[in-house]
């Protein structure tokens, strides 16, 4: 039997996430509070355009992670300049169902991919279920083309920007107030650029989430005092669901957001605090 997206099997497999696995978060979705009117019809709405985009795109999180970052978007939804960034696109999935949620918050998207895959690397994971796994160069990939087209056909292409390149090289250049910053790039070189770069940027009240709390290593470098102070230079911050969740959050609380600079951000580290904060006046 064909399983892969588009299949009769993914459908049902769907069906039975929602009326299992996701079905809390789908129920808290539809019952809470947001500074701006989200009528149960859009948020149905949305909910069933998740799962038709799970359907027809390989996608790697669940709709409970989605709509935990949805949830994330709107509790800030009348903010101006609302600005989400999604590190870690794959096949536009995830892509697409934030391009939604960011258009009816009024907010942009930023996508920042290679869309060429995971870069060369040595390095070997072991996840919190006891599996070892490697992320092999080129491995998820979505081309540019590939990612554009999902987001046009499945999603709101008006609200998103695509970033193609490696984190390192397109990110130090990214100097924009950021509010939710969502992170599903498996390697730990590539978690630490992103934390490095873009946690800094990220507006009182807004919030960092990684896709990849299950990772061993991951884990450890959001556990590590000396990472957040010699290299995103502010004190270690609450780490949500660490070791327990594979989605952890890290809220940016207004006494550690914008001080990285002040204090270093290591020798190459982040643009001067002015910088940032000029652009948030
Ligand atoms: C697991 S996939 C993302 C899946 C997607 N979030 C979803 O849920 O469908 C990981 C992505 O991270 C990207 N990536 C990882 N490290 C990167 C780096 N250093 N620079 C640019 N892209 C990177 C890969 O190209 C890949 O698309």
């Amino acid at each position: 039997m064909r399983r892969g997206p588009g299949s009769l099997y993914r459908r049902v497999q769907s069906l039975r996430f929602a009326a299992g696995r996701d079905r809390q978060a789908i129920g808290r979705f539809l019952r809470a509070d947001y500074p701006i009117a989200l009528p149960l019809a859009s948020r149905l709405g949305l909910v069933a355009r998740f799962v038709r985009i799970t359907n027809h795109v390989r996608t790697y999180h669940t709709q409970a992670e989605m709509l935990t970052v949805a949830d994330r978007v709107f509790r800030l939804a009348d903010r101006p300049g609302l600005t989400v960034l999604e590190a870690g696109a794959g096949k536009g999935g995830g892509t697409a169902k934030l391009s939604l949620v960011a258009r009816l918050a009024g907010a942009r998207l930023v996508v920042c991919d290679s869309f060429r895959g995971m870069p060369p690397n040595v390095e070997r994971h072991e996840n919190i279920y006891g599996r070892t796994t490697e992320f092999r160069a080129g491995a998820f990939r979505g081309t540019l083309s590939l990612v554009r087209r999902t987001v046009e056909r499945f999603g709101a292409p008006e609200a998103c920007e695509l970033v193609p390149g490696w984190f390192a090289d397109t990110l130090p250049g990214l100097v924009r107030p950021l509010d939710v910053v969502l992170l599903d790039v498996d390697l730990l070189d590539s978690t630490r650029t992103c934390v490095r770069w873009l946690f800094p940027r990220i507006r009182p009240g807004g919030v960092l989430l990684s896709q990849d709390g299950h990772l061993r290593a991951t884990i450890a470098l959001f556990g590590d005092a000396t990472f957040w102070r010699a290299e995103v230079g502010i004190e270690p911050p609450v780490v949500h669901g660490l070791g327990r969740s594979k989605l952890v959050e890290i809220p940016a609380a207004a006494s550690t957001a914008y001080r990285t600079n002040d204090t270093g951000g290591g020798p190459s580290g982040p643009p001067p605090v002015d910088d940032v904060r000029s652009l948030l006046a």
